[in-house]
């Protein structure tokens, strides 16, 4: 079906087209030149009416205007995507007067149709027959970004990957922030003990846990000495394993120092202090028998970490330390034989407090790190925030495949933008008008840029808003129960 013609000037990459039809944004069309067939997307639409001055003035000639309401003219730009066979550019523009055609739906499943190595999201947004596959290796090896306002869509498309990764026997490690996982029905799932051994903690890592500051030297080093001096009498095997155990020789080894060092009594005191409450807060974290985390993650599964029961600080060490022996382990296998012997794509919820902008966490070196060097040992990131401008640039620039669903704010827009040269100025403006669950995705897991209606994950019970008014009765319905 022709939908309008080629006008004015046309560039290799963009043409104007007129039509009288009312065509999408995000639509697909084809042009025919230079012996080709050329895909193309619509990017902007104007309407207008060649019969209306816009400098009418008068009441009586505003009036009129209504009697030319159904007749209007679209104008548009389409962005040249390249020859359907290899999506290549063409060497020349096409002819003014040039058909544009609606691409058919043979044409466009062939283009983000399913093959083995690859996976589906979701649908074509202006095609709802056309489903959209994404390519594994493409997505893993080069990362992912999920981006959006909160509420529209990503821990839902966070599901339907890991869960479609799952039935490839693809393994995958959601760091879950707000418990908002643990409950979703994936058909192969893991969910991980939120514990660690401190005996594989280093005393940066502790320390930091217990929210002893490095601006606090003095309190830093006498834990380092008390942490590293029980660390190595359970090496020894001088205490007996038990973390209550633990926690009191970290004590009593602190304890002795404050009167060995009366002038730096006050800061050590301080440290005893934050030991106390981290054991009092988070002390069942800790557990001297815990095997290595890395064993623990299964092959094949939705691997879940919950981390919502503690705070950023615990979390940003668990995550930090997971990655860190998740990269070394996969490496050790790339080179050894030994260690993690299976790829891996690791989700990090609510990214832009892991990895923030404005200053360095453990986790954010260890997401640098993966983001640079993942790609050769088969660790994959997938960031996921809602903040997407509060995000550490360099670690969103390598996550070179995009799903952004409704973004409003411009300045996060800009700076996603920043990161993706992929994202156009014209995608760009189409981002706040997103409807949930709808994204443009872009990168090198698809072919080419598209508008996708993702997949509602079904079997989820996650992200569901409050009702306030009927969780309200039900407090209520308690308090009368108590009386
Ligand atoms: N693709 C979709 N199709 C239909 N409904 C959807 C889709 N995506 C999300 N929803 C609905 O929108 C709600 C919010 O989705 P979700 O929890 O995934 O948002 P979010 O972006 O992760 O939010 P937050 O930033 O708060 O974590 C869910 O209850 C879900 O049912
Ligand atoms: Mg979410």
């Amino acid at each position: 079906m022709i939908i309008g013609r080629c006008v004015g000037e046309a560039r290799i990459n963009e043409v104007t087209f007129i039509s009288t039809k009312m065509p999408e944004i995000g639509q697909y069309v084809i042009l025919e030149y230079d012996n080709k067939k050329i895909l193309g997307m619509i990017e902007d639409l104007i309407r207008f009416n060649p019969t209306i001055n816009e400098e009418l003035l008068s009441e009586e000639e505003i009036e009129s205007i209504k009697k030319f309401e159904e007749s209007y003219v679209i104008k548009g730009k389409i962005k040249i995507l390249g020859d359907i066979e290899n999506l290549k550019l063409p060497k020349i523009p096409p002819e003014p007067g040039t058909a544009i055609k609606i691409a058919t739906k043979e044409i466009l499943e062939k283009i983000f149709g399913k093959d083995e190595k690859s996976i589906s999201i979701g649908k074509l947004l202006t095609n709802e027959n056309v489903e959209v596959y994404v390519n594994v290796n493409k997505m893993i090896s080069r990362h992912l970004a999920i981006l959006s306002i909160t509420g529209a869509g990503k821990s839902n498309t966070v599901c339907v990957i890991v869960e479609e990764l799952a039935k490839k026997g693809v393994t995958s490690l959601i760091f879950d922030m707000h418990s908002e996982y643990v409950d979703a029905e994936f058909s192969k799932k893991k969910i991980l003990p939120t514990k660690i051994n401190p005996i594989h903690l280093h005393y940066k890592e502790a320390a930091r846990m217990m929210n002893i500051g490095e601006e606090a030297y003095i309190q830093e080093m006498y834990f380092r000495k008390a942490w590293e001096s029980v660390k190595e009498k359970i090496i020894n095997m001088k205490i007996s394993l038990n973390i209550n155990d633990f926690f009191n020789s970290l004590i009593k080894e602190l304890d002795s120092f404050a009167k060995r060092e009366r002038s730096s009594e006050e800061s050590i005191y301080k440290v005893i202090l934050k030991v106390e409450e981290f054991k009092e807060k988070f002390g069942e974290i800790f557990d001297l028998s815990y095997d290595d985390i890395v064993n623990q993650i299964e092959k094949g599964k939705v691997n879940i970490l919950n981390l919502g029961s503690v705070d950023d600080e615990v979390a940003d060490i668990f995550v930090s330390h997971i990655l860190r022996k998740i990269l070394e382990e996969r490496k050790k296998f790339v080179t050894s034989g030994k260690g993690l012997s299976f790829p891996i794509f690791v989700i990090i919820e609510e990214a832009h407090i892991l990895i923030p902008k404005e200053f360095d966490t453990f986790s954010k070196y260890w997401a640098s790190r993966i983001a640079r060097e993942g790609r050769k040992f088969g660790v994959g990131l997938c960031l996921v925030s809602q903040r997407p401008k509060a995000l550490d640039a360099n670690v969103l620039s390598q996550a070179n495949n995009m799903i952004i669903l409704k973004l409003v704010e411009p300045n996060d827009q800009k700076y996603v933008q920043a990161a993706s040269e992929m994202l156009t100025d014209e995608l760009l403006v189409h981002l706040s008008s997103l409807n949930i669950g709808e994204a443009i995705v872009i990168g090198p897991m698809i072919k080419i840029p598209a508008l996708v209606k993702i997949h509602e994950f079904q079997k989820k019970n996650i992200g569901k808003d409050i009702d306030f008014i009927e969780e309200s009765k039900k407090m209520e319905k308690k308090e009368i129960d108590l009386i």
